[in-house]
């Protein structure tokens, strides 16, 4: 397995494996890696003959105060666990490389598949992924890239994004993978103290609660939100950003538990903004 840092690199490695009819599955990633995104690159390894992975901490999706500076980094880590999953290259770029001096094009989806959910605290943040996964797409040219249900508003954005602007990419939407008391996984888990990796778990009880309602049938939406708020505002450490029941592909907020329907939340433990989510289809 290789590590590359410059688009000229990838390039030519993905030409050469093309050349010899070989299929190519990405991995997008901002690094520091856990058995999330290592679901992601096993996956990719099953269903591809070459694996990309992309190491990267994207500067354009992180707003103003956001954790940009202090989001953990560890390339060695990284390839070791790469390495293990399956990979056959990582892109890990310096910033210059991905955002040359003078850029100035970036990739805006309007509506509220960005505006809902995450983009109310978040305004930027998606237009700085669709702007990276897309320079991504262009540098890589995957026959398929993976993605984790875990950021389902991303994925969705992902899946219209590929729509729009005709990328001739499979775009596969993965499992959460979740710790063993049930916290999802999230590099940003790092930053939490103790008392506050206890406190983390209202997340996916909040979870568990709301999908045990979907499944007895409950079709009020507004009544499953209200009951998993309840019991998130049970835990003093938490703050609630948004607990919102969604169309998962367009994330139009809605009333009643019909067709595919996401439930999503984002949670304040602490400084650290955590979030999760299910889907439940009707
Ligand atoms: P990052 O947070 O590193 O996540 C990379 C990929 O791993 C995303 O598709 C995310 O949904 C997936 N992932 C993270 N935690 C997961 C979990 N517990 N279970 C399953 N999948 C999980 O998402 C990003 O980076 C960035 O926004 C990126 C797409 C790379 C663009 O910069």
């Amino acid at each position: 397995m290789k590590i590359v840092k410059t688009v000229s690199e990838v390039r030519q490695q993905v030409k050469e494996w093309k050349r010899a009819g070989l299929s190519v599955g990405l991995v997008p990633t901002m690094g520091f890696l856990h058995e999330g995104h290592k679901s992601l690159i096993e996956r990719a390894a099953a269903e591809n003959d070459k694996v990309v992975v992309s190491d990267f901490v994207n500067p354009t999706q992180f707003g103003a105060g956001e954790d940009l500076d202090s989001y953990p980094r560890d390339i060695e880590r990284d390839a070791i666990i790469c390495q293990d999953a399956g990979a056959d290259l990582i892109f890990h770029p310096e910033a210059d490389e991905m955002y040359k001096k003078g850029a100035c094009t970036m990739v805006d989806m309007t509506g509220e598949i960005t505006s809902e959910l995450c983009g109310k605290t978040r305004p930027i943040h998606f237009r700085g992924v669709c702007t990276v996964v897309s320079k991504l797409f262009n540098i890589v040219c995957p026959d398929r890239a993976y993605f984790g249900q875990k950021d389902a508003q991303q994925l969705a954005v992902i899946k219209r994004m590929v729509c729009d602007l005709n990328f001739d990419i499979e775009i596969i939407g993965c499992p959460i993978i979740r710790e063993e008391d049930g916290l999802a996984k999230s590099s940003r888990n790092t930053y939490l103290s103790d008392e506050e990796r206890q406190a983390a778990l209202v997340l996916s009880k909040a979870v568990i609660l709301g999908k045990s309602m979907a499944e007895s049938g409950e079709k009020d939406a507004c009544k499953i939100v209200n009951e998993m708020k309840q019991l998130i505002e049970k835990e003093p450490m938490a703050k609630i950003d948004y607990v919102k029941a969604v169309n998962a592909e367009t994330i139009s907020p809605i009333s009643e538990m019909n067709g595919s329907v996401l439930v999503a939340m984002a949670v304040y433990i602490g400084k650290t903004r955590l979030i999760d989510n299910f889907i439940y289809e009707c």
